[in-house]
C-alpha cells in the first residue's frame, strides 16, 4: 500500500515523461497516438506575474478568444479546409490550455508539441498570417489592450518555424 502511494506520488511529479491517451480522459474527443506530455510542448514559456492573465480577462476571456479564433478560422475559405477532418473539440481544449499556460494562468498544457501537431498539415506562411489576423480580431473583440496583444503575439512568433513548412 505504502509502495503504491510512493509510486503514485513519483508519477505525479514527473510530468515530462507521462505518456497517456488524452481520449481516455476527454471522452468527447477522438483518440490520438500516445505522446510524451510536458510544458516544453507548449512551444514557449509562461509570462511572469499575473498582468497578462488579467489583461486577457482570465479563464473566461481566454475561452472567448480561443473560441472566436477557431470560429473565424473555420469560416475563412482561405484556411478552413486545413481544419477539416481534425478534432475541433480537442483543438479548442488544448489551445485554451496552451494560452492559459503561456499567460501564466496556472494551467498545464497537455497537448502535443508544435512541430508534431502540425507536421502533416503542409502549412504555409500565408496560413500562419491569416491565423494571426483572426487572433488579433478575437483579441480586439475581447478588448484586450494593445500592449498585451503585442506581447502575446511576440511570444507566439517563434512558433511560426515550428508549424509552417514554407
Ligand atoms: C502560433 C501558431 C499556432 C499555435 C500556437 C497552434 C496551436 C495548436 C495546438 C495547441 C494544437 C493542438 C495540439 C494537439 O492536438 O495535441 C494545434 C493543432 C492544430 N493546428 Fe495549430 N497552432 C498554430 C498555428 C496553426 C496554423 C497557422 C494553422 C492553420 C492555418 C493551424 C492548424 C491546426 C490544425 C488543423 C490542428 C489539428 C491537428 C490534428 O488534429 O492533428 N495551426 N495547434
Amino acid at each position: 500500500m505504502i509502495q503504491a502511494l510512493i509510486f503514485a506520488a513519483a508519477l505525479s511529479t514527473a510530468p515530462a515523461f507521462v505518456i497517456e491517451h488524452p481520449s481516455a480522459t476527454h471522452p468527447g474527443e477522438e483518440a490520438v497516438a500516445a505522446y510524451a506530455q510536458g510544458p516544453a510542448n507548449a512551444g514557449a514559456g509562461p509570462f511572469q506575474g499575473d498582468a497578462m492573465w488579467t489583461a486577457f480577462h482570465r479563464q473566461a476571456g481566454v475561452g472567448r478568444v480561443v473560441d472566436e479564433l477557431v470560429d473565424l478560422s473555420l469560416a475563412d475559405p482561405k484556411i478552413s479546409d486545413i481544419f477539416t477532418s481534425h478534432d475541433m473539440e480537442r483543438l479548442r481544449r488544448t489551445l485554451k490550455e496552451q494560452f492559459c499556460y503561456l499567460l501564466n494562468g496556472g494551467c498545464d498544457y497537455s497537448g502535443r508539441d508544435m512541430k508534431a501537431a502540425h507536421k502533416d498539415l503542409g502549412l504555409q506562411t500565408t496560413d500562419f498570417n491569416l491565423l494571426v489576423e483572426h487572433l488579433q480580431t478575437a483579441m480586439d473583440h475581447e478588448k484586450i489592450g494593445f500592449r498585451a496583444q503585442n506581447r502575446f503575439l511576440a511570444r507566439l512568433a517563434p512558433m511560426q518555424r515550428m508549424t509552417v513548412e514554407r
